[in-house]
């Protein structure tokens, strides 16, 4: 099969390159030139554990080229997958589709045969009969079906759920799309991933409710841990206690300083906004984004509270910016949240990512960046955990007690155990413990 794919960001390069990688031509178009250049010499546009060697592998089969020539890579192709970026539109919350309909536009635009468009992109409900209304008015004599394909891609471990997803929606009640799509997606098939067919809409539903009712588990357990931390139970336990209930899982149970990231933020925003124009309100949806805003905030209360309630000219160490482990993506992190409150209320941060701090230093003012986590370490007053990156589950924690000025360890991810911490002579404080 010939696919295009319009927009190298996470979801389109991880999606290209692996599409090449089960045998399919793929053309990756991107509007900017340094990206595809970069990409050419082989260098990712973002961090992503295995994505390089992933990308090199399939550009030197010759399955997988870049190009910002969008008519050229569109012309020969069966399928063109639209997946370009959905932000929050400023002000109101709603997705922003201008470039999802910007590309439709240019699709429609540059195509000479029939083909089949899919929206990979994270669209409210609807937003698939727009793009098809697009592509009729720019292209009129074609037949053109339009899909619904969503992603469920986590950062970090993107490859994996392409190559062994849960299951594949495919939104269309287009017979021939349909059989595009199994062609596609055949060797996942092959391998017992379930392919769901369904409508367009529902497809598109499926994608919000999905990463809705993720971050309603995770703002669920991190209200359950404030309740444990003051009735003095163990969050841990309650969760395995819970998850080992087939009906509701293990996963997503694990309290933290809540979530951040590219897509549950946006996502259950949207999906409020889009309930709140149909004059259908997800009330336990506006809940949990309420829960997890206020939460970020009070992490840092946490801290100073850790620290006795008084930080100013005091040295705090902060272990993990990004939003969580193997990416180096800032994107509401709660690290950000956190740092703010600590420098509002006059404590000197010095903060250690293995992966994040270039990013994190164009978002971050007066943060001192340390080149590990024992130099972020040395002289601190408080050391506090936020993202639970391999590299922090075995530090040897005598040496950085023995580097500190005072011994305050808040552990935001719980990757410690008190009685072990206690024994170093930490003041130890984690979540729901
Ligand atoms: C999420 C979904 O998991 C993917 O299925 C989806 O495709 C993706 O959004 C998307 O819409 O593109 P991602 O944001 O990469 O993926 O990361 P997650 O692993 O889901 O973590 C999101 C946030 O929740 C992180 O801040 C993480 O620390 C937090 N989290 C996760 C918890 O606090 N507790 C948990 O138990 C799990």
């Amino acid at each position: 099969m010939k696919i295009t794919m319009i927009g190298t960001g996470y979801v389109g390069l991880v999606s290209g390159a692996c599409f090449s990688d089960f045998g399919h031509d793929v053309i990756c178009v991107d509007k900017d030139a340094d990206k595809v250049t970069g990409l050419e010499r082989g260098e990712m546009p973002i961090y992503e554990p295995g994505l390089k060697n992933l990308v090199a592998r399939n550009v030197e089969a010759k399955r997988l080229s870049f190009t910002t020539d969008l008519a050229a890579g569109v012309a020969d192709a069966d399928a063109i997958f639209i997946a370009v970026g959905t932000p929050s539109r400023r002000g109101d919350g709603h997705a922003d589709l201008s470039y999802v309909y910007a590309a439709a536009g240019e699709i429609a635009d540059n195509l000479s045969k029939s083909a089949v468009v899919v929206n990979k992109s994270t669209v409210p409900v609807g937003t698939g009969g727009e793009v098809e209304r697009i592509m009729r008015e720019h292209a009129p004599d074609l037949d053109i079906a339009v899909v619904s394909n969503p992603e469920f891609l986590r950062e970090g471990a993107a490859i994996g759920d392409f190559k062994r997803p849960d299951r594949i929606v495919i939104g269309t009640d287009d017979e021939k799309a349909r059989d595009v799509m199994r062609e596609i997606y055949r060797p996942l098939y092959l391998n017992e991933s379930p392919l769901l067919f369904t409508g367009r809409r529902t497809a598109e539903l499926i994608k919000y409710a999905a990463n809705a009712f993720l971050a309603t588990k995770i703002s669920f357990i991190n209200e359950i841990a404030d309740l444990c931390e003051k009735v003095g139970a163990d969050v841990q336990d309650v969760s395995r206690g819970i998850g080992l209930d087939n009906r509701i899982g293990a996963k997503f149970l694990h309290a933290g300083p809540g979530y951040g990231g590219s897509c549950f933020p946006k996502d259950t925003l949207a999906l409020m906004k889009t309930a709140q124009d149909y004059d259908s309100p997800v009330r336990i949806v506006e809940s949990v984004v309420q829960v997890n805003d206020t939460r970020k905030r009070a992490m840092g209360r946490k801290v100073i509270d850790a620290m006795g309630g008084e930080v100013r000219g005091k040295k705090v160490a902060v272990l993990g910016l990004t939003f969580k482990p193997n990416t180096d993506d800032m994107r509401d992190a709660p690290s950000i949240a956190i740092v703010q409150a600590l420098q509002d209320a006059g404590a000197n941060v010095s903060a250690y990512d293995p992966e994040g701090m270039v990013e994190a230093a164009h978002i971050m003012e007066d943060v001192h960046m340390a080149n590990d986590a024992y130099a972020a370490a040395e002289g601190a007053d408080a050391l506090v955990i936020v993202t639970e990156w391999d590299t922090f589950r075995a530090l040897d924690m005598r040496r950085i007690a023995g580097q500190m000025n005072a011994k305050t360890l808040v552990d935001l991810r719980n990757i410690y155990q008190p009685d072990d911490m206690q024994k170093l002579g930490f003041d130890y404080f984690s979540i729901g413990r």
